[in-house]
């Protein structure tokens, strides 16, 4: 490969490739599905710049085989677990995320997981596609009331977290919400009460997770955290799989311990644990929180726009670390 190309690791929508093209920099662009490894170290050999999707590791070796030239790896999503932020620090090199650009799409999908699952939406298309004769019925598909006297439990209460909850504040939901950077009580001036982790688990009808990836945060959802639910509570997984132990989830949906899950994201992506599939409570969707057209072309362009700029000798609007 040449030196200092912009090496885009998968096709993504035709804006943020236009606006790629308008770099007016050599650019080697891999295909639609994941590339291959081999193809990825070799194509990153001499990059100036990576724009990358969470299905590529880069890591210390993808840094090393890119090579001195690079300076910038921008991620097209907001989680960046995918990337090995301290070695690209190591390297010189800066880390950039598509912040702000997804919430309101993540938001809209976490509701629509929430409605599905507490309504029985998905069970109810599957029993009429299943041919199954049925008549209206005072006692048929009753699911959870998602109105007022529902509480939903914010975990993770950042720009994703908080869009949710003003989603559920027009609803009439009760909101708690808790993040460790925030207090344990008071209230944040819309409505939403501050709590800890055990009593948002408690007290909530419906949790659902806004937190990223880390150390700290990898089954943050265990066996104890779902035994402290209600036996009938829902819980909603919109941010990546392993905030969830799915051995500990699959056990407590066996138990009945909690109401049924929704799980955009896996702790194994693209495997979903094939015992998941057993479950009529259970909705599952393949991490589709941020597809929504414009939302894809913002997180694009913006993944484009943070190379620009880092190769133009500036600030990347959105870095996640210095670079060094
Ligand atoms: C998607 O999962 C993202 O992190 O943007």
């Amino acid at each position: 490969m040449s030196n200092g190309h912009i090496l885009i690791t998968r096709q993504l929508t035709d804006a943020a490739m236009q606006a790629a093209g308008e770099l007016g920099r050599e650019l080697v662009v891999g295909g639609e599905q994941p590339p291959d490894r081999s193809w990825l170290l070799e194509a990153a050999r001499g990059a100036s710049a990576v724009v990358c999707t969470l299905t590529e590791q880069i890591d210390a070796e993808l840094l090393d085989a890119a090579g001195s030239d690079l300076r910038v790896v921008a991620n097209v999503a907001v989680g960046y677990d995918n990337v090995d932020t301290a070695a690209a620090k190591e390297r010189g090199v800066v880390v950039s995320n598509t912040p702000g650009v997804l919430d309101a799409a993540t938001a809209d999908l976490t509701m629509a997981l929430l409605l599905g699952l507490s309504r029985r939406v998905t069970e109810g298309d599957r029993f009429l596609r299943a041919g199954t004769s049925w008549i209206w019925g005072p006692r048929m598909f009753v699911g959870t009331d998602v109105s007022a006297g529902c509480t939903l439990g914010v975990v993770g209460y950042g720009r994703i977290g908080k869009a949710v909850a003003r989603r559920a504040l027009a609803f009439d939901m009760d909101v708690l919400a808790h993040s460790p950077s925030l207090p344990t009580s008071g209230e944040d001036g819309s409505g939403v009460s501050y709590t800890d982790l055990p009593t948002l688990l408690r007290l909530a009808d419906i949790v659902t997770l806004h937190v990223p990836l880390t150390e700290d945060t990898r089954h943050l959802i265990a066996a104890e955290g779902l035994r402290a639910m209600k036996r009938d509570a829902l819980l909603i997984n919109t941010a990546r799989g392993g905030v969830v132990d799915t051995e500990a989830l699959v056990a407590a949906l066996r138990a009945g311990e909690i109401g049924g899950a929704a799980l955009d994201v896996f702790e194994d992506e693209p495997n979903v644990d094939p015992r998941l599939l057993e479950f009529d409570n259970v909705v599952l969707t393949p991490h589709i929180a941020s597809a929504g057209r414009a939302t894809r072309d913002r997180m694009g362009t913006l993944a484009v726009d943070n190379v620009a700029a880092v190769l133009d000798g500036e600030e990347a609007l959105t870095p996640v670390n210095a670079g060094g």
